[in-house]
């Protein structure tokens, strides 16, 4: 597997990272009605074996005709022939992109902006939390911890979701669940006939999980709300906020730090991020306005 020392390598050629390099669309998996898993192979065989990405990084999808998406590679990093993208339906892109079928082509950019710091991990207990399309990021990461599990400590994930049919990667979820080496912890908002699990928010959860705060490092994606909440809740448990990490979106152009449409505060999330610290971040976490 590659580690998290390698340095990605671009979907683009050298000096061209505003040109999307046209990708097949090998396979489509749906994981929920309005989620589904692409796996893309770049048309261009040289590109195609060089590629690399680090857990957490997105590429920029563009349906051409229609625009851009930054999305998230939610595969295996040392599945170097695949890109893997896990989209839900939401706007003019993702939609264009669902109705899309295996053969269709589209252009990728990227792999864009720094993905989770694994190496300030090791050592410490890590807790993965999630929600809904936040556990497309981390799905690599968890990968990459469990194939250098002896370089951590506990390594627990915890992931919500809207139903028991609204899970994304139920297999690997089923799989993880069965290792005695990670702890897993999900819950639904809405239970469905055979969930046994329980019901109710994340945060329940992390509650739940007894965590040794100053021991810890937690890697969050979810929706904003449950990103503040999560937050919030590590910092009374005492996890610093140096190793708490928070994947953000905004709305992306560029990807590469030039049309600063993804500005937060004096940061831009596509070059700075999208994985920040709380602590790089602390002054202007949670302000919509900035
Ligand atoms: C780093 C990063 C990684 C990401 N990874 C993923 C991923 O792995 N999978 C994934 O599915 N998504 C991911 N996203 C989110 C995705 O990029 C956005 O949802 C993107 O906007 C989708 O593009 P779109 O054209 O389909 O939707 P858009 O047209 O941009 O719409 C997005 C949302 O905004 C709403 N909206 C659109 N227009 C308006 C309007 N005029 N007023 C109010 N609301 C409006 C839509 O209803 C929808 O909810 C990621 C985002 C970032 C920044
Ligand atoms: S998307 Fe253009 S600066 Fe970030």
């Amino acid at each position: 597997m590659a580690t998290v020392h390698d340095e990605p390598v671009m979907a683009s050629y050298p000096g061209q990272a505003m040109v999307p390099s046209p990708a097949t669309i090998m396979h489509i998996h749906d994981e929920s009605s309005t989620t589904r898993t692409y796996s893309l192979e770049l048309d261009d065989a040289s590109l195609r074996s060089r590629y690399t990405f680090r857990p957490g990084q997105f590429n920029m999808i563009y349906v051409f005709g229609v625009g851009e998406a930054a999305i998230s590679l939610s595969g295996r990093p040392d599945d170097r022939r695949h890109l893997i993208h896990t989209v839900r339906r939401c706007g003019s892109v993702t939609a264009a992109l669902n109705r899309m079928q295996v053969g269709g082509t589209v252009g990728i950019r990227g792999p864009f902006g720094h993905g989770w710091p694994l190496e300030q991990c090791r050592g410490r207990d890590v807790i993965l939390i999630s929600g809904g399309i936040g556990l497309a990021p981390i799905r690599p990461a968890v990968e990459q911890i469990l194939s250098e599990r002896n370089l951590y400590e506990r390594v627990i994930l915890i992931y919500g979701a809207r139903s028991p049919a609204d899970m994304l990667f139920q297999s690997d979820l089923a799989a993880w669940d069965a290792r005695p080496d990670i702890e897993t912890l999900f819950i639904v908002d809405y239970p469905a006939e055979g969930w046994t699990g329980p019901v109710g928010m994340v945060t329940d959860l992390v509650r739940r999980v007894r965590l040794r705060g100053e021991k810890a490092a937690v890697l969050v994606c979810g929706p904003r709300i449950m990103n503040r909440y999560v937050v919030w809740l590590l910092s009374r448990l005492n996890v610093p906020a140096s190793h708490m990490f928070v994947s953000l979106e905004r709305n992306m152009r560029c990807g590469v730090g030039r049309c600063g449409h993804c500005q937060y505060g004096p940061k831009f999330v596509c070059k700075d991020g999208p994985v920040f610290s709380y602590e790089a971040i602390r002054s202007i976490f949670g302000k919509e306005e900035v």
